[in-house]
């Protein structure tokens, strides 16, 4: 069996704001922002929380499947804001859209979230314990922040994307591989929740050591475990987290401008939501089609990190 992507979607909650709002609530400025970031804007939760986002998402990547809600017999959630305690958001998804077949759960891998979803429902669907399923990435990073901290608050948006997966015998196409790591030696650079630190703390230079090349070396490892070289790559999607790291990892693969997507200036990070975020822009722009080679990686708090390669 193979994990065939066959459908997409994502919802941004409508509010915007831009660097320029920002700095009448923080002492920054476009200025300060944009060139270390690449971030103009972000949207922002006003009343919709992350089932909201999820939902809306989860519903679009079931319609670009062409299937009925009955058809999803699991849902995967990435999310470090989730609604309550328990239960999971992803069953307050599930019960959104009105979906009753299979089962529903929450992962939690922070930016790395959606890498995790995906990999854990490519083994569902191999192993026949599932046939359709729908990986949501989905976040009110908001909610994490301290407003008054300038150096956290400036870099992060609320969002969600979907993807749908089928499983099919045709190995043509599907989920080729997922490599995951952690290492929680480093959970202290980046963290929220904490008795020291309720909202999010990030020591940023450390953050960007281990983005930079992390995310590089398990793109490598995953393409030359499978005999894929990078010229193949159609669309290489990091997490959006910032352009600088993005930038930075292109140039060290030596990968084209075209080939890297970047989709941080409008969206800010949101977390688990981001690649399936980007994706979903890409695809809906045409730019997607039937054969490229897609590798998605990203790093998280954790520290998590970890690659998908994804032939369509
Ligand atoms: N506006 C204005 N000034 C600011 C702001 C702000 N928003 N934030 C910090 N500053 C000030 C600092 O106070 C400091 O001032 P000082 O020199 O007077 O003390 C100065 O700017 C430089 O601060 P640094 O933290 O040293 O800035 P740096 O050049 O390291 O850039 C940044 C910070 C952009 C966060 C960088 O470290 C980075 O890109 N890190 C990666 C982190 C990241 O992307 N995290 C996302 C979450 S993790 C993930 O998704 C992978």
């Amino acid at each position: 069996m193979h994990s065939h992507l066959v459908g997409h979607g994502s919802f941004l909650p409508p509010k915007i704001v831009t660097n320029d709002d920002l700095s009448k609530i923080v002492e920054t400025s476009d200025d300060w922002i944009f060139p270390r970031t690449g971030i103009k804007q972000r949207h922002l939760v006003e009343n919709e929380t992350t089932a909201d986002l999820g939902e809306q998402a989860a519903l679009k990547a079931i319609e670009s499947a062409g299937w009925t809600v009955d058809q999803v017999d699991l849902i995967i959630l990435a999310t470090s804001t989730p609604d309550m305690d328990f239960p999971s958001t992803a069953t307050l998804i599930q019960n959104k859209i009105g979906a009753t077949k299979g089962f529903a759960f929450d992962v939690q891998a922070v930016c790395s979230g959606f890498i995790y979803a995906l990999s854990t429902a490519d083994l569902y669907l191999r192993a026949g314990k599932a046939k359709r399923a729908i990986v949501i990435g989905a976040e009110r990073m908001s909610a994490l922040l301290d407003w008054t901290d300038r150096t956290t608050c400036v870099l992060f948006g609320d969002g969600a994307g979907a993807m749908a997966l089928e499983a099919k015998e045709d190995d043509s196409a599907g989920i080729i591989d997922s490599i995951l790591y952690s290492d929680g030696t480093f959970s202290d650079i980046l963290c929220a929740g904490s008795p020291e630190h309720a909202k999010t703390y990030m020591n940023g230079r450390e953050v960007f050591r281990h983005a930079v090349s992390k995310m590089a070396d398990v793109s490598k490892e995953i393409l030359e475990k499978n005999n894929l070289h990078f010229s193949e790559v159609t669309h290489f999607i990091p997490h959006q987290a910032n352009e600088r790291i993005i930038q930075h990892i292109g140039h060290d693969l030596g990968l084209s401008t075209e080939q890297v997507i970047s989709t941080v200036k409008n969206h800010a990070n949101t977390s688990a939501a981001s690649i399936p975020l980007a994706f979903d822009e890409i695809a809906c722009a045409g730019k997607v089609k039937k054969g490229d080679l897609l590798l998605f990686t990203a790093l998280g708090a954790g520290i998590t990190w970890g690659s998908n390669l994804i032939r369509l």
